[in-house]
């Protein structure tokens, strides 16, 4: 049976290809996706998703719904283009309008699909956890309900990468992050400690960019993203971090897990957005599953492949 999964997410490169990941994967059945604030405004990450929707040729009745705007205690700070470029999808946005998205609220909409299927759901989180945390405080009988939360987020034993202690999606809104990771709920941690080790090569991207169909649409999307990581940090590979998220629900067999205590620093002038991780003290909590181990070759090929099936789906907006 597919597991049932609701995706919020800041779309972002990364996030666009975890949702073609999430809609051309047999092993998972999506009942809805959420947007909130992240990688670009709410206004552009609802637009991107709609506009990837369109790309793998989702269902109109698949739910898109518009979230939080901006983190829940601080403001929302702009995004330089560096990595997602402009508008988010770096500048790759169709001419032609996308879906619209649904009336209501994200944090409604997620509370409703925990509550449809009473420990069935799993809610994949791929930007920061605003609006996770929105309806585990408005809803908690709805967080309750939840399978299990499977994040992206954090750098629990290596570098962050917006500073030195802290990933993006935990630093946008560490106070969110916090509640979450506390929670108490099943919580699984897809951070940079995986991430990082499970790069995609830039000659796959070529290659997807060479195919036809929504294929070679979302092969430009990560070759655009490819090339500005390399700018940066001159690696020929990516991390798509978001589709490992979504890959370690339906591959879970991809990623090694520790069990451990874990928060998030929120006041640390320094530190602040960190994940911080205890895997060792004897007798302590371990409520946080934090992956901590990728077979890189099997995600990466897995990703080729499940892209590489979009060639025969037509694209004829991108
Ligand atoms: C995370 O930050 C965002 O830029 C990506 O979409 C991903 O969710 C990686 O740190
Ligand atoms: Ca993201």
């Amino acid at each position: 049976m597919p597991v049932p999964v609701v995706i919020d997410c800041d779309p972002g490169v990364d996030d666009a290809v975890a949702l073609l990941l999430a809609l051309a994967s047999p092993e998972l059945a999506v009942r809805g996706v959420t947007a909130v604030a992240g990688n670009a405004s709410l206004d552009d990450v609802v637009r991107n998703a709609g506009h990837v929707l369109d790309l793998a040729g989702a269902p109109d009745a698949l739910p898109l719904t518009a979230g939080m705007a901006g983190p829940l205690t601080r403001r929302r700070r702009e995004r330089d283009e560096a990595i997602h470029g402009e508008g988010g999808l770096g500048g790759l946005v169709p001419a032609v309008p996308p879906r619209a998205a649904h009336p209501g609220h994200a944090v409604d909409r997620l509370a409703e699909a925990a509550l449809a299927e009473p420990g069935g759901l799993t809610l994949v989180a791929l930007g920061p956890l605003t609006n996770v945390a929105a309806m585990l405080a408005r809803f908690p009988e709805a967080g309750r309900a939840l399978k299990e939360i499977v994040l992206m987020g954090g750098a629990a034993f290596t570098q962050g990468n917006i500073t030195a202690a802290a990933e993006y999606n935990f630093h946008c809104d560490p106070e969110a992050a916090r509640f979450v990771v506390e929670s108490g709920l099943p919580v699984r941690v897809v951070g940079l400690d995986v991430t990082r080790s499970a790069l995609f090569p830039l000659d796959r991207t070529d290659r997807l960019a060479s195919m036809g169909g929504a294929a070679g649409a979302a092969g430009e999307l990560l070759r655009g993203y490819a090339m500005r990581y390399e700018e940066r940090s001159g690696l020929t590979a990516v991390p798509v971090h978001d589709a490992l998220a979504v890959a370690a629900v339906s591959h879970p067999d991809l990623l090694e897990w520790s069990r451990g205590w874990a928060s998030v620093e929120c006041a640390g002038e320094l530190t602040r957005g960190a994940l911080v991780a205890d895997v060792r003290t004897p007798g302590r909590e371990r409520a946080v599953a934090i992956a901590t181990g990728v077979d890189a070759e099997g995600f990466t090929s897995l990703l080729f492949e499940r892209l590489s099936g979009y060639a025969d789906l037509t694209s004829s907006t991108w």
